[in-house]
């Protein structure tokens, strides 16, 4: 897995997807450029959530609020108390980690074992295998399983009450040893405000302190009633904005998946009171509808119900995803009672309510919020997409298996040779496909090394410019995932593309 990771990480480099961040000064610790490959899966990736949130649905709109918002937000909103991660220090090393992920990991490798108990027998019963029974039946997996959601119940109810010597009390009784030394000679655990302060004005005395936004959210809650005044919208409604957000992370290096600025998509459903849970189960399978439909396996995905809630929830899941280094939360689904546009109208002093015409009565909406990492889909996609194959003919290739309507680029148009006008109509090819897909163009090496790179770039479609094109105005077309190659009219093209990159 490591290995995997890995090839994650120099594959995203090599083919000009993510760079480390300042690179010429060795970098700035968990901090990411995504570069000219990167960005249009990151852009693509966004365009998918967007269109499935916005677009296709009447009642929820977009909004881009600022990153810079007046401070009074984050004491309402509870980050400047309670927005706190529980540190520990290691006596030995000096490194510093997130107690509750140390635990986390813990019970995660237990599961794990459970996970190699259940492999091995579906590889010897096959198809008679019959997971559910096994599971609830085989005491070496019922006991992995138990331990596993002892562990973290535990860890929820003490971090719930706010007991970090119990969470301390845990590592040591789980002799949980620092995972770079192996030293299990632990401090006492402490809170750590994740949020980035900055200063707005120019003189010392007058300057107004202010925090970059640490979830994107809040420029929704403050917005919720102009949005809802202006657009007319009757609750049940949402909004929806993707953006930058910033944390101040202690991070173990794993790439992209917890970064100090990083990218939330994220959804506020207004609705009322009582009706919270209903549209909290809602949300929760549709957005898993959602993360299905780009076909990276149903079995990558899975639900974990927290026990331990924040302090503006009152039902929270995460959609955890199998990433090279286990499950993991991808997304959030939280449903947030009236806990934020409550403490927004007491902070302001201004009302944040919503007259029911049907109920004919004022109040403040319930809120079911949806919250997914950008960069966190990127690995999720990209991780898994990632394929090393040996083919027919004993030769390996690398292919990035991105689902085509992510892909970067949709098409790369080759022609065979550099002379006898193959290049001149290749040109034309792209001059006409540019205007709906991403299009590249490449004459250099042998063709068979620019179908290579294409499928380590993940291009889902090669197009073949030969001498036949000449006769006949057909081409070949050749497909990512199969190799397979066509001979098609270029008349026809841009149908063919379109039906497999189209949402
Ligand atoms: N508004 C709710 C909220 O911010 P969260 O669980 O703290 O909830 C939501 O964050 C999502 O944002 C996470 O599921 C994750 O995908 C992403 N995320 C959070 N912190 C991140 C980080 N440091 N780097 C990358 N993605 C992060």
């Amino acid at each position: 897995q490591e290995d995997i990771f890995k090839n994650v990480v120099s594959h995203a480099k090599e083919y000009g997807f993510i760079f480390p961040s300042s690179e010429v000064y060795d970098g700035l610790s968990a901090v990411y450029d995504y570069a000219q490959n990167g960005v249009e899966l990151k852009k693509n990736i966004r365009e998918y959530w967007w269109k499935s949130m916005v677009q296709m649905n009447e009642n929820i709109v977009g909004l881009d609020a600022a990153i810079l918002m007046h401070p009074t937000t984050w004491k309402a909103s509870g980050h400047v108390d309670a927005f706190n991660d529980p540190l520990i220090d290691n006596k030995d090393s000096k490194k510093r980690y997130r107690a509750d992920v140390l635990v986390e990991d813990f019970a995660e490798k237990i599961h794990q074992k459970a996970q190699k108990e259940i492999d091995k027998a579906k590889a010897r019963f096959g198809d008679a295998f019959n997971e559910q029974e096994f599971v609830t039946t085989n005491a070496r997996v019922i006991e992995y399983l138990a331990r596993e959601k002892e562990i973290r119940e535990r860890l929820g109810r003490s971090l719930g009450a706010g007991d970090l010597e119990d969470v301390k009390a845990l590592i040591e009784e789980l002799e949980i040893a620092d995972p770079e030394t192996g030293s299990k000679n632990w401090t006492d655990v402490k809170q750590f405000n994740l949020m980035f302060g900055t200063k707005l004005g120019a003189s010392a005395e007058n300057a107004m302190d202010l925090y970059l936004r640490p979830e994107t959210a809040q420029g929704i809650f403050v917005n919720f009633l102009n949005v809802q005044k202006s657009g007319r919208m009757k609750v049940p409604f949402g909004i929806a904005q993707t953006g930058k957000a910033f944390r101040n992370e202690i991070v173990a290096r794993q790439f992209i998946f917890r970064m100090r600025e990083f990218e939330q998509m994220e959804m506020q459903f207004f609705v009322r009171p009582g009706e919270e849970m209903k549209s909290y189960e809602y949300w929760k399978e549709t957005r898993l509808k959602w993360h299905l439909s780009l076909g990276l396996g149903k079995e990558n995905y899975r639900f974990h119900d927290h026990e331990k809630l924040a302090h503006y929830a009152n039902a929270a899941a995460d959609i955890e995803f199998n990433f090279p280094f286990g499950f993991k939360e991808l997304e959030g689904i939280h449903s947030r009672t009236d806990f934020d546009l409550k403490a927004h109208e007491e902070y302001s002093g201004r009302k944040l309510q919503y007259f029911d015409p049907e109920l004919n009565e004022n109040y403040v909406p319930y809120v079911v919020e949806t919250s997914v990492g950008l960069d966190r889909m990127f690995l999720a996609v990209f991780a898994t997409s990632l394929k090393e194959e040996t083919l027919e003919d004993g030769s390996e290739r690398t292919v990035l298996k991105l689902p085509a309507v992510l892909a970067p680029t949709k098409a790369a148009v080759l022609p065979l040779v550099k002379k006898d006008g193959l290049p001149e109509i290749s040109r034309k090819i792209i001059e006409d496909l540019k205007w709906d897909f991403n299009v590249a163009y490449d004459e250099k090496d042998a063709v068979g090394r620019r179908y290579r790179r294409q499928d380590a770039l993940g291009t889902p479609f090669c197009i073949t410019v030969d001498h036949q094109t000449l006769e006949d105005e057909t081409v070949t077309i050749r497909h990512r995932d199969t190799m397979k190659q066509d001979r098609v009219k270029i008349a026809d093209l841009r149908g063919i593309i379109e039906n497999e990159v189209s949402m």
